[in-house]
């Protein structure tokens, strides 16, 4: 019952008694929730094996939904449907308090600094699953793409180490994990179907494995620079280290979180440029443009694709890997005049709200140019919503899209691609959603490449070295090696070539979104006269909201390469 002056969320039509509409959302999820948003609008309700169901839709209701703490909206709950893959107490089996604990344990690898130097991995990789290419074939482009993210994404975030040890049976292994995450296991993880006992079984093997690592660094006092290193030496507040469950889990959640999301991104980028021929052009001409000198694949050259930046998020709105977000109503919840009682499920789903016509002009089309100057369409608050919003936004976005690009701007640079007939749609079986497989596409190797595959020329490998000092703690890093650094063109130290101020004149106020703010320290890197990452909360702290005009380009930089939209500016005459 709603309290006086509330309603309850209107009901989709369709249910069956006693089971609701049970039937309809595992047979087809994604059509319930599109019909769901055309015959009602911003919010339904629908109930699936006597579970209460409301999906909202649309920016209004995005922001309510994602701007709710843990203790009225918990995505802990919801997403229990991972504790057979990560483990018990890890991540959403652990009590909020933990998990957030836990997820700052995965950020050293995200943030800025660590991400300036993820290029020549990426560069590594594509190289090496495509030596065997010859002069021109056919490739099954969403297998190719989830065999080399798999490699990227490992040898980033895992490290070179664990890369290299990884054998034909992780990847059967892991896939095997992957199978089990399925829509039914909403229903219940724990059902006797060959899909969870796969799971399970692969769960065990994983931990031996991972164990196996651990224990081997441990016994010879070795230690790697990466992110398994960064687990083994974390505590929680109290002091406590991890244990190697949790290890296990928190590095199962990395893969799981970055891999087959980024995977099918590339993919789908790729298809949808190849039925778009113009948008095709126009990637390609900037790929020779940026790197058509022999300019190293480094980050700041990377920044430079927006062209094919824009593609990657058009890639995104089109076909979010997530469907579906989920969070249980712990506290009674009210939006606008309606009520949405305590154990109601909340869904926001990225695929239907991408598609609203007053939100994304010509919302089917595929078109990279919504995202330019003047349109923007990404930049509404709580509309694009790939990555989740608020809160508990995807940590690894601005990783996932660095990783990306890198990868599509070196096969557009190497080779030419076309379609081989084979259909191109969604395929609904898991909860990450790619293309329908087998999807090949010929390719052909350019006769002149604009983008070297060659690795470690002086200048990148001179932005490393000054980034590894200052990674390292290093106050003082050696003015030569910045000199270097900054020729190389790595934005942290672009200061030591001085660029002029185009701002003299103006004035600019600075606000910061702190609720909205991860830490990833992209403005504290762009900017640090102006802000800051509280060592405390990990968040933004503004040091001056009116900086001189000689630091505003900096400032616009920080703004501009915000993953989360955190930092406002208002320009003044
Ligand atoms: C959360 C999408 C890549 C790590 C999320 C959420 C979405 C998302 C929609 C929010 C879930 C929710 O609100 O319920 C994507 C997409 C990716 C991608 C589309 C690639 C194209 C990555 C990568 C990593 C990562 C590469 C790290 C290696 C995480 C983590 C969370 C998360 C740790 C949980 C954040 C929290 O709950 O506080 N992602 N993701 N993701 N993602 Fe990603």
């Amino acid at each position: 019952e709603a309290p006086s002056g509330l309603l309850p969320a209107p009901r989709l039509s369709g249910g069956l008694p006693v089971v609701g509409h049970s039937v309809e959302f595992v047979r087809a999820t994604i059509e319930l929730l599109f019909r769901a948003n055309r015959e009602l609008g911003e919010v339904a309700a629908f109930s699936v094996f006597n579970r209460e169901m409301v999906a909202m839709f649309g920016p209004e209701a995005h922001e309510a939904v994602f701007r709710a703490p843990d203790a009225v909206l918990s995505p802990t709950e919801a997403y229990k449907i991972m504790t057979p893959v990560f483990g018990k107490d890890v991540v959403y089996d652990a009590t909020p308090e933990k998990m957030a604990e836990q997820l700052k344990m995965l950020l050293p690898a995200l943030k800025d600094r660590r991400m300036r130097t993820y290029g020549e991995a990426v560069v590594h990789e594509t190289a090496a699953s495509t030596r065997e290419w010859g002069t021109s074939g056919v490739v099954d482009f969403v297998e190719f793409c989830r065999v080399l993210t798999n490699f990227t994404s490992s040898r980033c975030l895992l490290g070179k180490e664990f890369r290299e040890g990884m054998s034909e049976e992780f990847a059967r292994v892991y896939h095997d994990l992957e199978g089990g995450v399925t829509p039914l296991a909403y229903i219940d993880p724990h059902l006797p179907v060959p899909a969870f006992r796969k799971r399970d079984k692969a769960r065990v093997r994983m931990v031996e494995m991972i164990t196996g690592i651990v224990r081997d660094r441990r016994a010879h006092q070795r230690t790697g620079e990466d992110f398994l290193q960064t687990l083994m030496e974390s505590n929680y507040a109290d002091g406590r280290p991890l244990s190697e469950h949790e290890i296990t889990g928190l590095l199962l959640a990395g893969i799981f979180a970055g891999h087959h999301t980024s995977s099918v991104t590339t993919a789908w980028t790729l298809l949808e440029l190849l039925q778009n021929p113009t948008q095709l052009q126009r990637c390609v001409e900037e790929v020779d443009r940026v790197f058509g000198g022999g300019r190293p694949v480094s980050h700041a050259a990377l920044r430079e694709l927006t062209t094919i930046e824009n593609a990657v998020k058009e890639a995104l709105r089109l076909h979010p890997p997530l469907f579906m977000l989920v969070r249980v109503v712990k506290q009674d919840f009210t939006y606008k005049q309606f009520f949405i009682p305590k154990g109601t499920w909340i869904v926001v789903s990225p695929t239907v709200s991408h598609r609203i016509p007053t939100v994304f002009r010509d919302p089917d089309a595929f078109d990279p140019d919504r995202y330019l100057p003047g349109r923007e369409e990404d930049k509404k608050d709580f509309a694009y919503i790939a990555f989740g919003g608020g809160r508990h936004k995807c940590l690894g976005n601005a990783f996932a899209i660095l990783q990306i690009k890198a990868i599509l701007a070196l096969l557009l640079g190497q080779f030419e691609f076309g379609l081989c007939g084979d259909a191109i749609a969604p395929s609904f079986q898991g909860l990450v959603i790619g293309p329908k497989e087998p999807c090949r596409v010929r390719y052909r190797r350019r006769a002149q490449p604009s983008v070297t595959m060659e690795m470690g020329t002086e200048l990148a490998a001179a932005a490393k070295d000054a980034i590894a000092h200052e990674l390292n703690g290093a106050k003082e890093v050696p003015q030569a090696v910045q000199q270097a650094a900054a020729a190389a063109g790595c934005p942290a130290h672009a200061h030591v070539a001085a660029t002029p101020s185009t701002s003299a004149g103006s004035s600019l106020r600075v606000k910061v979104d702190r609720d909205l703010c991860q830490g990833h320290a992209v403005c504290a890197t762009e900017a640090p006269e102006v802000f800051a990452v509280s060592p405390k909360d990990h968040k933004v702290m503004l040091k001056v909201a009116r900086p001189p005009a000689e630091l505003h380009d900096k400032v616009r930089k920080a703004a501009q390469y915000c993953p989360n939209h955190v930092i406002r500016i208002e320009e003044t005459d």
